[in-house]
């Protein structure tokens, strides 16, 4: 059976936009939805159109540039949010309009302060008059991840019924556990008439750090959409991390489902959302943090070196890394000096070596790291008159 692709929805220029210190000028947001397209991106939401007049702007030109992926508006089910991103959309090759209303008794009773059967009816004519503007419309059900499943499979039905092309079931508040999220997913395929019909989507946070292993407990159980944002940003903790979804998607589910991203540019797109945002990605980062591929202990240095894949699940080459580094700091073995020596020339004998550690150790005590200069002064000054 051939691989079944899931589709990536990167909402950095919305979901992680919002946030706040990563608001973005319109020739930023620009640049940036480029690259994604290059990227691989299937969907793109360039923002919130009715948001702001400068919004608007940004996605009427975002939709202009993309040549690839579909390009997408947010709104509520409020009519004219509906209109206005139908107009931000549609000079896009493939627009579409992503409106959608809160479904969890918590939202419809304390924030929108009505029924089940009012939401019911006005998701159904939001998506009914974003039909009216585009063909590609997708439907969220925000807190679906606490929302009455019985009552959240209605709604799906409703909107499926009224043209939705996609369902996204988002994880607002980072609540779920992996398997009820997965186990929601499965329960609306299974209950859902007309399912078939539409494709299920994730959008998973970050407050309890499980955004991620909910998305790929989604993708287990039937979802082939998964909205994420590069370096998970977005609202309070973030959002489900588009590198980490990618990378669990290509080394643990290859030949089961794949993705159309080009991996070897996830280092570098980090990096362009990461200062064009002025958002700085945590040193421990998966994927793309910077010691990603650091090895810093001598037991860890020692079993890189004679085997990469001792300690390393990826090559790093696919994810735009040039190569594994091998950190040196006071913590490191023999080996990892010998390795670093040989890098930069210099083949050490036993003796060599053990002479070296010994000055390194006493330079690695004083200093964090010891770093390719050191090494070379340590050279001249101590070993090459043994060499
Ligand atoms: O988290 C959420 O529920 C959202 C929706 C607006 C899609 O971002
Ligand atoms: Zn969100």
């Amino acid at each position: 059976m051939s691989s079944e692709k899931i589709y990536i929805f990167d909402t950095s220029l919305r979901d992680g936009e919002q946030v706040p210190g990563c608001k973005l000028r319109k020739e930023q947001k620009l640049a940036i939805a480029e690259q994604l397209d290059y990227f691989g991106v299937d969907i793109i939401e360039a923002g919130f159109p009715i948001s702001s007049p400068g919004d608007f702007e940004a996605v009427r030109e975002v939709a202009a540039i993309v040549k690839n992926a579909t390009v997408c508006g947010l709104s509520r089910a409020v009519m004219k949010d509906i209109e206005v991103a139908g107009q931000a959309v549609k000079g896009a090759k493939r627009p579409r309009i992503h409106t959608g209303i809160g479904t969890s008794d918590n939202h419809i009773l304390f924030k929108l302060n009505t029924t089940r059967k009012d939401i019911l009816e006005r998701a159904v004519a939001a998506v009914r008059y974003a039909k009216t503007f585009v063909e590609d419309v997708e439907f969220y059900a925000e807190d679906a991840g606490r929302t009455d499943p019985e009552y959240l499979a209605r709604v799906c039905e409703a909107v499926i019924e009224a043209g939705a092309t996609v369902l996204n079931i988002p994880d607002t508040t980072g609540y779920c556990l992996p398997h009820e999220y997965g186990d929601k997913i499965a329960y609306l395929k299974a209950n859902v008439k007309g399912i078939h019909k539409a494709i299920l989507s994730t959008h998973c946070h970050n407050d309890l750090g499980m955004a991620t292993a909910n998305s790929i407990a989604g993708v287990e159980n039937g979802a082939r959409q998964v909205e994420c944002t590069i370096n998970g940003i977005g609202e309070r903790a973030g959002n489900t991390s588009l590198e980490e979804v990618v990378m669990i998607i290509k080394q643990r589910f290859g030949g089961t489902y794949h993705t159309d991203i080009k991996t070897p540019m996830l280092k570098s797109m980090s990096l362009l959302v990461s200062e064009t945002m002025g958002m700085p990605v945590q040193a421990n980062k998966a994927i793309v943090g910077a010691n990603a591929f650091a090895h810093s202990s001598g037991i860890h240095q020692d079993g890189v070196i004679k085997q990469r894949d001792t300690y390393e699940i990826m090559n790093p080459a696919d994810v735009g890394v040039d190569q594994s580094s091998i950190i040196l700091t006071a913590r490191s073995g023999r080996a990892a000096l010998a390795y670093r020596f040989k890098e930069l020339g210099h083949n050490l004998t036993k003796d060599a070596l053990d002479v070296a550690y010994i000055h390194f150790l006493e330079l690695a005590d004083r200093q964090k790291e010891v770093v390719d200069d050191d090494l070379e002064v340590l050279y001249q000054e101590r070993i090459y008159s043994l060499t």
